[in-house]
């Protein structure tokens, strides 16, 4: 949203500025420190200029390495699950440990398991996790890398990246996941980033003569030769390692892609990020599965009831499919937590305003729907959060998706409940009229409700009523 009012035909942003921007919120989902996309893209480009892969090859690298964790918050929720942990940490913590090794594999499930959970609910956990360790693994492996290349044909890339993302996980020797796959039967551009993603990880922690050992430790096992000795030669350069940790990294690796210099990003194609990563937000939690989708749905609703302009019902779009980015960041054992929050837990759940606004305003000419987005949760009256904004700091766009926000919470069918029915639904809005919400935008959602209190007066679910609004097909099973 550079300019509420803005006519421009074109959105002047790249689609390397875009991508690179929204990568950070996948690292929120992986519980790794900001940036890891953006190293592990450095990292993959290096070997993938020394492999000398071509241009196009090279571009398809570049988006790989860059989303290559599209699919991580489609299995946060059953990890969670499995494990009664944080996802987060989960995901964090097992990316040091040895797979190879029982030992390694026997301390970390003992660790990570039902951690603040009671003797018994903890036993059962780990009894679970023992009798089906295997399967688990695959299943949430299959979940991770299915989804992460569905997003990838989403966002308009081709085949090649959907592959590369598809096959992360598998490994030289034929014992990773999903597919078992071996050797060159895995694609080429799997091969480099699964390398990459670990060298990060093992120079984050250990700095990188731990990086270079971990690699040729698994050089031959989880790793291709070749890409190893392709690794060694680009990290033998005197420039790679200070670039790598350097703070201007994020400026190094957008002058890293290798095509798309002076293509720009058009609007069907921001639209289609923006709903690819809508997508990646509604996979977290299945207690929210479709919920952007369907504000951004509701939101457009009230824009055409309000009579605005195309282009900034097409931010105002945007901006309703990205508002709850931020959830990316938050521990699963919190959103989905059947019962109520403690105030720690509140604290958490606060927080995710913040993180959509700083994972969007890291992109300039986004700084407005940054603000417009991440300010969903405040009031008029002052009463929101995270800023306790009041009136006139409110824009107009965010109220809009404000309401279809609430409509949207309280309306919507969850795995544990029914959504409300049409006329309670508009009681309880029109008890927020005023004092919290926007009296005109409340007005244009009752308008944009077809018929509500005529004919159709018995439908009782509002996505009857919305049917473009209804949850995406292959959004994650309801949890039961
Ligand atoms: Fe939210
Ligand atoms: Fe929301």
């Amino acid at each position: 949203m550079p300019s509420a009012v803005s006519t421009h035909a074109t959105t002047g942003l790249l689609l390397r500025e875009v991508v690179g921007a929204l990568s950070y919120a996948l690292d929120l989902t992986e519980g790794q420190p900001p940036g890891h996309s953006m190293r592990c893209c450095y990292i993959g480009m290096r070997i993938g200029h020394q492999l000398g892969l071509d241009q196009d090859l090279a571009s398809d690298l570049y988006y790989t390495l860059l989303l290559k964790d599209a699919g991580c918050s489609s299995n946060a929720a059953r990890l969670c699950e499995l494990y009664g942990s944080d996802d987060r940490t989960l995901k964090h913590d097992v990316k040091t440990v040895d797979l190879q090794s029982l030992r390694s594999v026997g301390k970390f499930v003992l660790s990570h398991t039902g951690v603040h959970a009671g003797f018994w609910s903890r036993l059962k956990l780990l009894w679970h996790l023992a009798r089906n360790g295997e399967r688990i693994a695959t299943e949430v492996v299959q979940a991770r890398c299915e989804r992460g290349a569905s997003i990838a044909r989403q966002l308009g890339f081709g085949p090649r990246v959907a592959a590369g993302i598809q096959s992360l996980d598998e490994h030289w020797n034929g014992r990773g996941r999903p597919a078992g796959q071996s050797g060159t039967q895995i694609p080429l551009l799997s091969r480099i980033a699964l390398l990459a993603q670990v060298v990060d990880v093992f120079h984050r922690v250990g700095g990188h003569a731990a990086a270079v050992a971990e690699v040729r430790k698994r050089s031959g096992s989880w790793f291709d030769p070749d890409v190893v000795a392709a690794f060694e030669a680009a990290a033998a350069q005197l420039y790679f390692w200070p670039q790598l940790a350097a703070p201007d990294l994020h400026d190094t690796v957008l002058d890293l892609e290798p095509t798309a210099a002076s293509t720009p990003l058009d609007d069907a194609r921001l639209d289609a990020i923006a709903a690819g990563f809508g997508a990646v937000i509604d996979a977290k939690s299945p207690y929210t599965s479709g919920h952007s989708s369907r504000v951004a749905t509701y939101s457009g609703a009230i824009c055409d009831v309000l009579g605005l302009d195309a282009e900034r019902r097409r931010w105002i779009h945007r901006g309703a499919l990205l508002h709850d980015l931020g959830k990316l960041g938050i521990s699963n054992t919190v959103l989905d937590k059947p019962g109520k929050l403690t105030e720690a837990e509140w604290a958490q759940m606060r927080q995710h305003p913040v993180l959509t606004h700083q994972i969007l305003s890291r992109l300039s000419p986004f700084q407005r729907l940054a603000m417009v987005a991440a300010a969903h949760h405040e009031r008029l009256d002052g009463t929101g959060y995270p800023w306790g904004l009041r009136h006139d700091e409110i824009p107009i766009e965010t109220r809009i998706i404000t309401i279809a926000d609430i409509w949207d919470a309280i309306s919507a069918d969850r795995p544990y409940r029914r959504g409300m029915p049409l006329a309670k639904a508009l009681e309880v809005m029109e008890s927020l009229r005023g004092a919290s919400v926007d009296p005109k935008c409340l007005d244009a959602l009752r308008l944009a409700l077809p018929e509500v209190d005529g004919p159709r007066a018995n439908v009782d679910s509002v996505q009857a009523l919305f049917p473009a609004a209804a949850t995406p097909a292959d959004a994650p099973a309801a949890r039961s």
